[in-house]
């Protein structure tokens, strides 16, 4: 199949309770620990790919821009394997939009390699199942494994290509949001990728995070299936502080905090003392995601902006990836 083919699909952006930080295998992508995350709804990236008939240099195009340097080399890189397990020959034209900011840690590459696995493969003519997708998304960014899912979903450290992968977890009556505190939207200076493999390499805290990850992962998943706030909360908020203290502690250190990341954080506690069940959870990025009951969003919005300064975005969970145009 070498004509010319097409495939547009949306994924939603996902967001750890119980972090993927470092990998065993960066060419597979394959982590040091297993994860559980929230897909939410505000966020999401709607990518269209194109296969032509001649040869060429992939094009890729992000928010109507043209997209080059490590960014564009990560999606080639992703065609190149789509084409090697398909037989699809031909350059690929790749447009894609975000509508979360990109690189901003409020996880971009979950949503957008998602949306781009989706998307080839199916331009591609395959029609894989949701674990083999999970699979091929990760191979572009370890956290779109899990955005393959709507609600939430565990992503298996596994120890290889094949049993490293994401599932749902089943969580009836569970109806949390995230208010998200939208601190600095800018492309942040050190991507996860680079700041990772200096956590792992240098972080004299990394292993004791790793280690302490899959208790972490089985009290979590356990109060996700019972739908307890309180617990999820508590477990999410312990677990993305750790993982900052692994990377604070790396050399050179890798901060992500800014002073109103710390007055959003204040502002979080200060709920938790007015009686409001509501956690804070930061990716590798200043902007600060609050778990809470959507019946207290509004409070909670209000409180994270009188704090922190900045606008905020309340999202509940979302949808799994999904195709919008087939070939
Ligand atoms: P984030 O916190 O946004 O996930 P990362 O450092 O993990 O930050 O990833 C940001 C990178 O992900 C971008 O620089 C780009 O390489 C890639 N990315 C983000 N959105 C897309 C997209 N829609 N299509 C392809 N690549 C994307
Ligand atoms: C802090 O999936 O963005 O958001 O696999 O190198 O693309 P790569 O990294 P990425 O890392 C996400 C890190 C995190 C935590 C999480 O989403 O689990
Ligand atoms: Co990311």
């Amino acid at each position: 199949m070498n004509g010319e083919t097409r495939a547009t699909a949306v994924a939603h952006v996902n967001v750890a309770l119980v972090k993927y930080w470092g990998k065993r295998d960066a060419e597979l992508v394959i982590p040091w620990t297993s994860s559980l995350s929230m897909t939410l709804d505000a966020f999401y990236t709607t990518t269209s790919v194109r296969f032509v008939a001649e040869p060429g240099d992939d094009e890729v195009v992000l928010n109507g821009a043209p997209v080059t340097g490590v960014p564009r080399q990560r999606v080639t890189a992703f065609l190149d394997l789509v084409r090697t397990r398909t037989g699809r020959t031909g350059k690929a034209l790749v447009d894609s939009e975000n509508t979360v900011p990109t690189g901003a840690g409020l996880a971009s590459s979950s949503s957008g390699f998602a949306a781009l696995a989706l998307a080839a493969s199916s331009a591609c003519g395959v029609e894989l199942d949701a674990t083999a997708l999970s699979r091929l998304a990760r191979r572009g960014s370890g956290s779109a494994s899990r955005s393959v899912f709507g609600g939430f979903a565990l992503w298996h450290a596994g120890h290889d290509d094949e049993s490293s992968y994401a599932e749902p977890v089943e969580s009836p009556g569970f109806d949390p949001v995230m208010v998200v505190a939208l601190v600095d939207t800018a492309h942040k200076s050190v991507n996860s990728r680079d700041a990772m493999r200096r956590t792992v390499e240098t972080s004299p805290l990394f292993r004791p995070w790793a280690d302490s990850a899959p208790a972490d992962l089985k009290e979590m998943r356990a109060a996700v299936e019972r739908a307890d706030l309180d617990a999820v909360g508590e477990i999410t908020e312990r677990n993305a502080l750790g993982m900052h203290a692994t990377m604070l502690a790396a050399r050179p250190a890798v901060r992500y905090f800014a002073p109103a990341t710390v007055s959003a954080l204040d502002a979080v506690l200060a709920l938790r003392r007015a009686g409001i069940s509501a956690y804070a959870t930061m990716d590798a990025g200043p902007n600060v995601k609050v778990l809470c009951r959507r019946a207290d969003a509004d409070a909670v919005a209000e409180a994270v902006h009188a704090a922190a300064g900045c606008p905020t975005a309340v999202a509940g969970a979302g949808p799994a990836a999904r195709l919008l145009v087939a070939p």
